[in-house]
């Protein structure tokens, strides 16, 4: 082991507790985090490069495996991570990053490097959802593996909603956000008492911009973007639309007033929904459930700001 690999691991893993000292639930990541980088980087001919700074989970290093440029990502050996993994694997690189290498056990997984995120390409709201839907809809096509069983996905955001206002709200916050939380849960219980597991596909789970890379150029000088960080569930297509249509909180609130926040929530949604097949107003229902949802996570996480762009923009769409 060269000394520069050891102290490269080593800063690894320092900058990692810092970036986790907020995270809910670190200790996956961080259990024996040292000792699996060294075993990686041998084991993968890894240099190890700067982190990707987007994420909120575990280290995303620019890496070199045996001289040529990818990415490892780290996580816990945890079954979340599993999925991810597979569900990567079998996308074969069509819609998603390649995988260069995995070890679950290990919680590793090495991408090719792609460029860099559509969330930070400033383009506006449909230019951003017309990138999203066909990597999306790509994941739809692959097989569900032997075994994989659905998630009854608006049971565990209604769940969410059950829960973690309390943990994660002040009262006066509770009262100021009480449309949003309790129209996302009606919405929630809709979306589970109508649920129709023979319309259940592979899902990403996860597909915001953020998630979406800048592919490499193609022969016909086209760049599509591919996705990364799937969840790999099983659940409605019209959830995976929902979760492309639950962003752009800054731009509803940046609308000249409520009328024209719903009118481009409404044209967002009626866009996706024609260019997947998919139902809109489902996809309109999931959109609300988890713009609530991923507002209470962001504030599990400490990101405050970014939680109430997400809970005043459900409001605002809700204000008649
Ligand atoms: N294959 C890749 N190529 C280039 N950048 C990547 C790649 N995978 C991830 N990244 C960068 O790292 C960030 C975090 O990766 P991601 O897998 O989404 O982790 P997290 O689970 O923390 O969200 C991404 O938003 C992107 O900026
Ligand atoms: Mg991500």
């Amino acid at each position: 082991m060269q000394l520069s690999r050891q102290a490269a691991v080593t800063r690894v893993v320092s900058a990692t507790r810092v970036a986790l000292r907020h995270h809910p639930d670190p200790g996956p990541v961080l259990d024996r985090l040292e000792e699996r980088l060294l075993d990686l980087v041998v084991r993968w001919d890894l240099e190890l490069g700067d982190a990707y700074g987007e994420g909120i989970g575990g280290p995303v290093l620019a890496v070199t495996a045996g001289g040529r440029p990818a990415v490892l990502k780290l996580e816990g050996a945890t079954a979340a991570f599993a999925a991810q993994v597979a569900a990567l694997a079998a996308a074969q690189g069509r819609g998603h990053a390649a995988v260069l290498a995995s070890d679950v056990a290990a919680g590793a997984v090495l991408l090719e490097r792609l460029g860099p995120t559509l969330a930070s390409a400033g383009l506006p709201p449909d230019r951003q959802v017309a990138h999203l839907v066909g990597p999306v809809q790509r994941t739809w096509e692959l097989p569900v593996a032997p075994g994989q069983e659905a998630t009854a996905k608006a049971d565990q955001l209604a769940g969410i909603l059950r829960t973690l206002p309390e943990r994660v709200l002040s009262p006066a916050e509770r009262a100021r956000w009480a449309p949003a939380l309790n129209e996302a849960g009606r919405l929630a219980a809709h979306l589970s008492s109508t649920r129709d597991p023979d319309q259940e596909v592979l899902c990403h789970g996860d597909p915001h911009p953020g998630n979406a890379l800048l592919g490499p150029e193609t022969t016909d000088g086209d760049r599509s973007y591919r996705l990364v960080d799937p969840d790999g569930i099983v659940t409605e297509p019209e959830y995976d639309v929902g979760v492309v249509l639950r962003d752009f909180s800054r731009e509803l609130l940046a609308a000249p007033g409520a009328s024209a926040a719903r009118d481009l929530h409404a044209g967002l949604c009626l866009q996706a929904a024609a260019a997947t097949g998919t139902d809109p107003e489902r996809a309109g229902q999931w959109a609300m459930v988890e713009r609530v949802t991923t507002g209470l996570y962001l504030r599990w996480f400490h990101d405050d700001d970014t939680a109430a762009t997400f809970l005043d923009s459900a409001l605002l769409l809700l204000r008649r």
